[in-house]
């Protein structure tokens, strides 16, 4: 059997995955097209050739400009409904889906727009492939509290919907401590939370994600490892912590795969997943990733079938769904 099937073939949870990041070229031209948006690109192969970074914030700027051809629900429905298409075929069976809608809302689309469209290709994802879902309303950090204040106050009336709150975008000056308040708030409000901590930002910034928002899962976290103590506490509070691979490739969280620290996470014993992030703009969806990771850090099939089980009991899936997933 091929690495790839056997990957494949292992059932798994998709926890770190910004849907706006799964918008492929083609979907993008399309949509250029049916909205009468211009884009800045000739041809699929330009906006492929485009996709070349040397830290977070190239990406980010290239990944907002790219989600301006997103206007009506419909579009939100084909850009999830083309992802759970895709990861169907690498054995994903549940997602939990980041959304940015600041990124939306700023741009004068209405959040009931952009929810209701992602929530009808949640639904359809469920009846066509047997995939769960769930949705992560992530706040962008480079903007202010208020913003994401506001923010929490429209997706009121969709709270049933909505399982948790995370932070996302440009990390480095935007400490988790700017967000204490807010996730507070999501938090009384019944929503678990998740931070992007420890991508391109110090350990103090896992350890304010810890301690100030109190995260239930650690987006990236990779610099956690700089800090032993810290390496030691996540270990021994069972953090899970998202980890994608081909992201941190291409954002030069790494300098090459051979340097990915996948396998040290486990040996640490710390409870890692791995992800896609943002496929579309990396290279990869889920598979590519266990894939990239297993060759170069020479994971076994242990390692892997861990990984993949790390993905349910990481998830915010009920118990006894969990321990049928195991
Ligand atoms: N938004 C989308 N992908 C991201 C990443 N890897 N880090 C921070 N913000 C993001
Ligand atoms: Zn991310």
């Amino acid at each position: 059997m091929t690495m790839r099937a056997f990957i494949a073939g292992l059932p798994k949870a998709e926890l770190h995955l910004h849907i706006e990041g799964s918008l492929e070229p083609e979907l993008m031209f399309a949509l250029a097209r049916r909205n009468n948006i211009a884009i800045p690109f000739d041809s699929v192969e330009a906006v492929r050739a485009a996709y070349s970074f040397t830290r977070l914030q190239d990406f980010l700027d290239i990944y907002y400009q790219g989600a301006n051809v997103l206007i009506h629900s419909q579009d939100f429905h084909d850009l999830a409904a083309a992802y759970f298409d895709r990861v169907a075929q690498d054995g994903v069976v549940h997602a939990e889906i980041m959304f940015d809608p600041q990124t939306h809302t700023a741009r004068g689309i209405a959040f009931d727009t952009v929810i209701s469209g992602l929530l009808s290709a949640m639904e359809e994802a469920e009846a066509k492939h047997g995939i769960t879902s769930r949705l992560i309303m992530s706040f962008l950090r480079h903007l202010d509290e208020d913003d994401a204040f506001a923010t929490l106050e429209m997706a009121r009336p969709w709270l049933d919907r909505i399982e948790a709150v995370g932070l996302d975008s440009s990390e480095l000056g935007h400490p988790p401590e700017k967000f204490a308040r807010v996730f507070a708030a999501a938090r009384a409000l019944g929503l678990k939370s998740v931070a992007h901590a420890g991508e391109e930002g110090p350990p103090a910034y896992v350890v304010q994600a810890l301690d100030l928002l109190a995260i239930d899962r650690l987006d990236h976290g990779n610099r956690s490892l700089e800090d032993a103590a810290l390496t030691a506490r996540l270990a021994r509070t069972a953090m899970t912590l998202t980890v994608c691979p081909l992201s941190n490739l291409k954002l030069c969280v790494v300098d090459t795969m051979d340097d990915h620290p996948i396998d040290r996470m486990l040996r640490e014993g710390l409870r890692a997943t791995i992800n896609s992030d943002d496929p579309a703009y990396f290279g990869g969806y889920v598979a590519d990733n266990y894939i990239a990771a297993a060759e170069a850090r020479g994971l076994s099939k242990d390692d892997l079938v861990r990984l993949a089980r790390n993905s349910f009991l990481g998830s915010f899936l009920p118990d006894d769904v969990v321990a049928d997933h195991l």
